[in-house]
């Protein structure tokens, strides 16, 4: 058998021709990050407008590193001739060395198109998954090439947030982790390789950033407005009804729901009926222009009108204090990691690294709890126990460090 490393995406050199799958934000955001890395782009879209759309958002993003003086007119007119239509999954995945798909959050749907992409694959090409929260293992089965195909999970912005996770499924070989590794760090990422579980890292343990954020609102402790204020006067870089707009409530809702359904309904993962309703309502973020707040071109322009609708209510007269807010949800992804690390989903310092460069925390959540100090983490843990129930219940491995 040849080395496979002197083949196609495992050989690393650019230019590779990169298939991008679904020309959404995300799509459009990675297919952009490939372009600046030298690599050609073929972009697919079940929709042709969409796909138009897409194309736009690159062209947008390349002309925003032309106004900052980072790129040259002349690259970003090169660029653009290195971004190319496909017009049918075959097609994608016939001319391209590695397909990554970023189409909606449905494991059905990726599955029809991990199995097309599959038929019609080159030889020595990887195909990715850039999904959220679903099993790699179960997309990459319906691809009938499971040994080379994983998980490149990017954070939005793309172009901007310096993570790729790279996810192994259960029969990904090895030479596929190592070159989409490689793959990785060639775009300038960071790349963290991480276990397929649900969730993966950042989208796991960051999940009560904007749980716990939204558990406040329902419960009426404190405003959308406060819980932000809050959060990111305390050094993160956007609260958590800003993320969940920036990311989409349906995305930000899907990650719930799928982490939910793979922790057999665990009460900390229950998703929120506020977000819910807010998706029935087609009030998704940004992309719509409201979710917590309205957009005039992406830009905030303040508070959505008719929250009401979605179950908001005016907080009640003793709210929250800022210093209280930001400790419920430290100490909720501070027991979220220690849940991942103890299930072996990544070492705590991966886990540092994954929410600082992915998420852009001002700290990891295990730097965090030694800045606090263990038995604090302990106390708060169980006094929100005693005020609010199970979901703040101490993670196994947290007892098991506190207790020696
Ligand atoms: N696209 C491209 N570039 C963008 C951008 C966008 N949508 N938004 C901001 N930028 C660029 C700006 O041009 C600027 O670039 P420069 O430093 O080179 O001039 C840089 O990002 C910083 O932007 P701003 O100064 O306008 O604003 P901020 O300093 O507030 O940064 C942010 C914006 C980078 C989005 C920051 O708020 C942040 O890091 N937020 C957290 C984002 C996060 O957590 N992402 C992960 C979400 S989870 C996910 O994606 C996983 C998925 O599976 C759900």
């Amino acid at each position: 058998m040849s080395d496979p490393r002197e083949q196609s995406v495992t050989a690393a050199a650019a230019p590779l021709t990169i298939g991008v799958c679904g020309a959404g934000t995300m799509g459009a955001g990675i297919a952009q990050v490939c372009l600046q890395a030298g690599h050609e782009v073929l972009l697919y879209d079940v929709d042709e407008q969409a796909r138009e759309r897409g194309r736009h958002r690159v062209g947008e993003g390349l002309l925003r590193l032309v106004e900052k003086g980072r790129l040259e007119v002349e690259e970003h007119d090169r660029l653009l001739t290195s971004l190319r239509d496909a017009h049918s999954l075959e097609e994608l995945a016939e001319e391209s060395d590695l397909v990554i798909e970023a189409a909606l959050e449905d494991l059905a749907l990726k599955q029809t198109i991990f199995r097309a992409l599959g038929a019609s694959a080159r030889p020595n090409a990887l195909l990715a998954t850039n999904t959220s929260a679903l099993s790699v293992s179960d997309i990459a089965e319906a691809s009938g090439m499971p040994d080379r195909v994983l998980g490149l999970h990017f954070f939005n912005p793309a172009p901007v947030m310096p993570l790729v996770e790279v996810v192994a499924g259960e029969s990904t070989s090895a030479e596929a982790i190592e070159a989409a590794t490689r793959f990785a760090e060639g775009l300038g990422k960071t790349p963290v390789v991480c276990r397929d579980a649900p969730g993966f890292i950042v989208n796991r343990v960051n999940r009560p950033f904007t749980l716990e954020a939204l558990r406040m609102v329902e419960a009426t402790e404190a405003s959308i407005e406060a819980i932000d204020a809050a959060v990111t006067d305390a050094g993160y870089p956007m609260g958590p009804f800003a993320l969940i707009d920036l990311v989409g409530v349906d995305v930000n809702l899907a990650v719930a729901e799928a982490l939910w359904a793979a922790s057999d309904g665990a009460v900390r993962f229950t998703p929120s009926p506020i977000q819910r309703s807010l998706v029935e309502l087609g009030r998704l973020g940004r992309k719509t222009g409201e979710g917590f707040y309205r957009y005039h071109h992406g830009t905030p322009t303040g508070p959505a009108e008719g929250l009401a609708e979605a179950g908001v209510a005016e907080p009640a007269a003793a709210s929250l204090g800022a210093e209280e807010i930001v400790s419920r949800i430290e100490l909720g992804i501070i027991n979220e990691a220690y849940h991942a690390a103890g299930e072996g989903v990544a070492e705590p310092s991966d886990i540092d690294r994954a929410m600082k460069l992915g998420a852009n925390h001002p700290y990891g959540p295990f730097e965090r709890a030694g800045q606090l100090g263990l038995r604090e983490v302990i106390d708060g843990l169980t006094q929100l126990e005693a005020l609010h129930g199970e979901r703040y219940q101490i993670a196994p491995a947290l007892w098991q460090i506190a207790s020696i």
